[in-house]
């Protein structure tokens, strides 16, 4: 039995807040909004109700967790140095999506970091997360709170299709405002490393840090945010990426829609708003507009969306218009890369 509560996202009922917050005591999983993403936590302290989370999401072992606070003097009991690098990101970023990867103590559990030495610490910007953290008294460890595979969830319906029957709790505080997860940037080595792009932008990293660069593992390397190597947010359907420009984008999906439709395949897009109007008069079977290619942030807002729909409504084939990679794109080409398994048109 699963109970899904209504929560307001800007003043959460403190009714809600003390009910969850129990069940994070006594080692239960609750689902959460974040301004990312939903998360599924678990008191990060408690070594047998984390590993509840691997068991419920299918998550592979060695993938480890992030472990969301609510103030720094909890970050202190979890990490060996806070670096003056680490004080500046949290100065200028905290709360908000970023993860900050640093040597860990032994009072992290083993099954949260992963087995690693280091341990992955964000302070969200979202007041249910907030509210709930401090009022369990504990940090909380929160992976995506989707089944392993599936796109993050960025509503608590999303949460509810992937979880219900498997957890007792889900905080729905609403649609999340950034739509992608955290960027994990590991400050344990010589240069500051963006292991996994996201929410903050490595351009706003530099700003404070200076040189920052990102972690591009070759084929043959493990890339060292053990979650990349896996092939996250893959719909059902195969989805190409295409890149270039948008007459010719419009002209190759044009395509894809008639030899799909000819081989009675169902064909959904995922594109700018910029682009739909030419492509909705081509027919395609599901047409999800991403936003403005000038907005970013909406395209990652709604990009999970677009995704899990595509799932939802059975698409064979999906086609996605790619975006500019400055800014929030980085991000969100990161996640559309993925989703394709590397499956990129030039055009
Ligand atoms: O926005 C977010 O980060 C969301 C919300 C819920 O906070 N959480 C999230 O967690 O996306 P998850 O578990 O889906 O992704 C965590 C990523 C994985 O790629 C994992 O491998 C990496 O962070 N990670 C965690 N601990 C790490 C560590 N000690 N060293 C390197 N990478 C780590
Ligand atoms: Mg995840």
């Amino acid at each position: 039995q699963t109970k899904r509560v209504t929560i307001n996202a800007q003043h959460p009922e403190t009714e809600w807040i003390k009910e969850a917050a129990q069940l994070i005591r006594e080692g239960q999983l609750v689902a959460l909004p974040t301004e990312t993403v939903y998360g599924l936590g678990a008191n990060a302290m408690d070594a047998n109700a984390c590993k509840e989370i691997f068991k419920v999401k299918g998550r592979p072992q060695d993938n480890p967790l992030i472990v969301h606070v609510s103030d720094l003097e909890m970050v202190k009991r979890l990490v060996e140095e806070w670096t003056p690098q680490a004080a500046l990101c949290a100065e200028k970023f905290w709360p908000g999506p970023l993860t900050l990867v640093l040597e860990k103590t032994a009072f992290v559990p083993d099954v949260v970091s992963g087995g690693l030495g280091t341990v992955a610490i964000r302070m969200p910007k979202h007041p249910v997360a907030l509210e709930l953290i401090k009022e369990a008294g504990v940090p909380i460890a929160a992976p995506s709170a989707n089944l392993s595979g599936k796109p993050s969830p960025t509503q608590g319906i999303h949460v509810w299709k992937d979880l219900k029957g498997k957890i007792p709790m889900i905080l729905d505080g609403g649609t999340c405002s950034v739509g992608v997860e955290s960027t994990v940037l590991d400050l344990t080595g010589e240069v500051p490393t963006i292991l996994r792009p996201g929410g903050i932008t490595k351009e706003e990293l530099e700003e404070v840090l200076g040189e920052v660069v990102v972690d591009h593992p070759s084929p043959n390397q493990a890339p060292k945010a053990p979650g990349m190597k896996y092939r996250h947010y893959a719909p059902k359907g195969d989805l190409t990426l295409l890149i270039g420009e948008r007459k010719n984008i419009i002209r190759k999906m044009s395509d894809e829609i008639r030899k799909g439709h000819s081989r009675l395949k169902k064909v959904g897009i995922l594109c700018t708003l910029e682009s739909a109007p030419d492509l909705h008069s081509q027919l395609p079977d599901l047409l999800f507009v991403l936003g403005s290619e000038n907005a970013p942030e909406e395209v990652a807002g709604n990009l999970y969306e677009g995704l899990r729909l595509c799932d939802e409504q059975d698409m064979d084939i999906i086609l996605a218009e790619g975006v500019s990679e400055k800014g929030l794109g980085f991000a969100i080409m990161n996640r559309l890369q993925k989703a394709s398994g590397h499956r990129i048109v030039r055009v």
